[in-house]
């Protein structure tokens, strides 16, 4: 062999030795490339998963939609804020997932107007007898023709705000009311009434009048406010019931004479241990109620007593259907016994729509007699919140023109009864 053929031979096996590396790099090189690339689908999986699992957790609803109105995404919290029926998984046009038609449409401005790219809208529905409130910002989303939905529960803070200015309402208006009556009578007095003695003494009285009831006011809403704000502890104090129910009653009986009520009173001699000026509250309010709305030789029945466990469970659960529960009494088994107080008239009632609403402040029941009668709708309302904090129950019972009837159940703490039925029973 010559150096040509030797050369030759050479060069050969190297172009050989240079494919054969260069095939297995190839191998080896497209074979990592596979292995990368199923790694970062992997992981863009994984990140979309976590993504996935944050929106869901998300107190927003979100939803993506196509131009089309696709659903492409959309969270859990998104069916529970705009709609509560079941949500099946099989639906993919939005609108026959959510018939909301304002919502929808907010949905087609967008995709139909190049120049808009979001809006934002408060939108009020009705799902069954509850109203609820959104707050919806469709948006495009940038360089694509994808649309996010985002639908922010706001039916809480409506309600607070509903509930403020209801309150801000009333309170102007009842206080308003003496207001003007105060301002109108001085005026008059100081335009000449004065110098009629009787006149003058007739027209301070009405003054004297109107500003005791600005006073009640203040002090019923200062009485709500401590308790709703909690500055009013539960105290254990003694109490003799039977004379806090004859004190009470006292209160009324220039009312109970002129109105020649009959008062019927069935009331155990106990003595107990509980937050004295509250449960002495909440009488004087049910008797005031049961003389302000029963006409004349009317009859107002008082119960009271002290009652086993049994007793006050069976009470609450044999309550009739038509009758309303404020509250429930604790667990079964906390408390061995409890206080029972009832006041039944024979008055003008209300009818069951307005019961429901009793114990609302500032509610009162529309009627022709309305005017008849004087007051401004707290009473019950600071009953419901005693009672409340008394971990109490109470049953309402009442139809128009038949009477009323409230009954409330008071858990006593044993530590406290166990001393008292001994002086109970001395
Ligand atoms: N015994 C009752 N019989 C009939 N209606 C009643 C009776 N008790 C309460 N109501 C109705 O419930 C409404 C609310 O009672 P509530 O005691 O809260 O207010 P009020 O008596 O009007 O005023 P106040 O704040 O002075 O007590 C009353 O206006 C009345 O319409
Ligand atoms: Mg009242």
């Amino acid at each position: 062999m010559n150096s040509l053929s030797i050369m030759i031979t050479l060069i050969i096996t190297l172009i050989l030795i240079l494919s054969l590396f260069i095939f297995f790099l190839y191998i080896f090189l497209s074979k990592n490339k596979n292995f990368i690339t199923k790694n970062r689908i992997k992981e863009y999986e994984e990140r979309i998963n976590h993504y996935i699992y944050i929106l869901n957790k998300l107190n927003d609803g979100l939803a993506i939609i196509d131009k089309d109105k696709n659903i492409l995404f959309v969270n859990s919290a998104f069916k529970d804020n705009i709609r509560s029926a079941s949500f099946p998984n099989n639906i993919k046009k939005f609108e026959l997932l959510i018939r909301n038609f304002e919502l929808n449409r907010l949905i087609d401005n967008i995709i139909n107007k190049d120049d808009i790219d979001s809006i934002e809208k408060k939108i009020s529905y009705f799902d069954k007898a509850d109203e609820k409130t959104v707050n919806c910002i469709v948006f495009k989303i940038k360089n694509t023709k994808k649309y996010a939905i985002i639908v922010r529960n706001m039916t809480y803070l409506q309600k607070i705000e509903n509930t403020r200015s209801t309150f801000i309402q009333n309170i102007s208006h009842e206080v308003k009311t003496p207001i003007t009556a105060i301002m109108g009578f001085v005026e008059t007095l100081k335009n000449g009434a004065m110098d009629n003695h009787n006149t003058g003494i007739k027209f301070l009285d009405i003054i004297e009048h109107h500003t005791k009831r600005l006073n009640y006011l203040i002090d019923d809403l200062i009485t709500l406010t401590k308790i709703e704000t909690g500055k009013s502890p539960v105290k254990s104090e003694k109490i003799s019931i039977k004379s806090t129910i004859e004190h009470s009653l006292m209160l009324f009986e220039k009312e109970i004479k002129e109105n020649k009520l009959d008062i019927n009173k069935n009331i155990e001699d106990a003595l107990f241990i509980s937050d004295h000026s509250k449960i002495n509250q909440i009488i004087i309010n049910l008797i005031q109620n049961a003389v302000k709305y029963t006409d004349k030789g009317g009859v107002i029945k008082i119960e009271s007593s002290i009652i086993s466990a049994i007793t006050a469970y069976n009470f609450i659960s044999e309550m009739e259907d038509t009758s309303i529960l404020w509250d429930n009494l604790p667990g079964k088994g906390d408390y061995k016994e409890f206080f029972f107080f009832s006041i039944e008239d024979t008055g003008i009632g209300v009818n069951y729509t307005n019961l429901l609403r009793l114990g609302e402040r500032f509610f009162r029941v529309n009627s022709s007699h309305t005017t008849e009668y004087k007051g401004t709708g707290l009473g019950l309302a600071i009953i419901k919140h005693t009672l409340k904090l008394l971990n109490g129950a109470a049953v309402l019972k009442s139809s128009l023109g038949n009477g009323f009837m409230f009954t409330f159940i008071i858990p006593l703490s044993q530590d406290f009864t166990q001393n008292l039925s001994q002086e109970r029973n001395l």
